[in-house]
């Protein structure tokens, strides 16, 4: 299998082969990722929800790092491409006696695997996966340190396109810790990618990278101003485990400038929709009342996330 060496997600033909980011995938890609998971949301809600397409094909769970939407919702969908589904633990496995990631995927391997779902702590993991796996094994990004979480923009994308059909004629607000956001770099390329003609991030300077500007987006620190009009506001976790120094004063604090209250969603328009990836700190980014309110698609989300896991491991098991 020769893969394009400019991006090597990608087969000789221009195919997907490994999803490892959205950065530098064609329009085309994302598209065909959409439609065909919309044809399998609709195999999720059937009596019998299984279709034959992964048939006796072995799909490993490698989760380096905690998980419960993510982890869950690929063995899922991996079950009901009727694929069988290893999920390796990791505290119980040999990486506990000082086994490197890629030994642990060569013996992997070596059971004759055909995929691995890969999230880890340290960015550029998935990359490292991929490049020593055998050809015809495909590699998918979980989520890797701060960098992509690939299938978690795809799921906001269609989560978008469900609720508002034309992302050409939408305003949207990313709000929080976009700094340490893996998820915020995959909304942003994905929104950039099928024509968001306007995208806010909302953030004080300590939660926001140098360049960001450069990510096509427009800069707001006064949450108030930043949410004004906006279709669409996609919440982020403050993610704690990956700050290094003191980048807040508290989370009491953060949450009065940057938490989504209901007084603040007034500000966007009166239809707009509030995603959030999870795992969500309630009262720190988000009340409840607005986590759990009319406007709310968070759970969706995560039911979204099925269908889009299952379009992914699909075309990437066709390629
Ligand atoms: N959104 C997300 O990645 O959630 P998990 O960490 O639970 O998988």
């Amino acid at each position: 299998m020769w893969l394009d060496p400019k991006n090597p997600q990608l087969n000789h033909n221009g195919e997907l082969h490994h999803l490892l980011s959205l950065d530098g995938l064609p329009a085309s890609i994302l598209w065909q990722i959409l439609d065909t998971a919309k044809s399998f949301a609709g195999v999720t809600e059937r009596e019998v929800k299984k279709v034959p397409l992964l048939r006796g094909k072995a799909v490993f769970n490698l989760f380096f790092e905690p998980s419960t939407r993510t982890r869950t919702t690929f063995e899922i969908a991996a079950k009901r491409l009727s694929a069988d589904v290893i999920n390796l633990a990791i505290n119980i496995s040999s990486q506990t006696k000082g086994e490197t990631v890629l030994d642990t995927v060569a013996n992997l391997a070596a059971m004759q695997a055909d995929m691995f779902i890969v999230r880890h702590a340290a960015s550029g993991a998935p990359y490292l996966i991929a490049k020593h796996v055998a050809p015809e094994i495909h590699v998918v990004n979980a989520g890797d340190g701060r960098h992509a979480h690939p299938t978690q923009g795809l799921l906001d994308m269609f989560t978008i396109r469900h609720y508002k059909h034309d992302f050409t004629q939408l305003r949207v607000a990313i709000v929080g810790d976009i700094l340490h956001s893996r998820v915020a770099r995959s909304q942003i390329q994905a929104l950039s990618s099928l024509g968001c003609p306007e995208i806010r991030v909302i953030a004080p300077k300590t939660l926001l990278p140098s360049n960001v500007e450069s990510l096509g987006v427009r800069v707001y620190h006064e949450m108030r101003e930043g949410l004004k009009d906006v279709d669409v506001v996609m919440m982020l976790r403050l993610q704690n485990e990956r700050m290094q120094g003191a980048l807040l004063a508290s989370a009491q604090e953060f949450f009065k400038y940057y938490g989504l209250t209901e007084d603040k969603l007034e500000l966007a328009k009166p239809d707009a929709i509030v995603l959030h990836p999870g795992p969500m700190n309630r009262g720190v980014e988000i009340d409840s009342s607005v986590a759990d309110g009319q406007q709310s698609v968070i759970l969706p989300q995560v039911t979204f996330g099925i269908a889009i896991r299952m379009a992914v491991m699909s075309i990437l098991a066709g390629n």
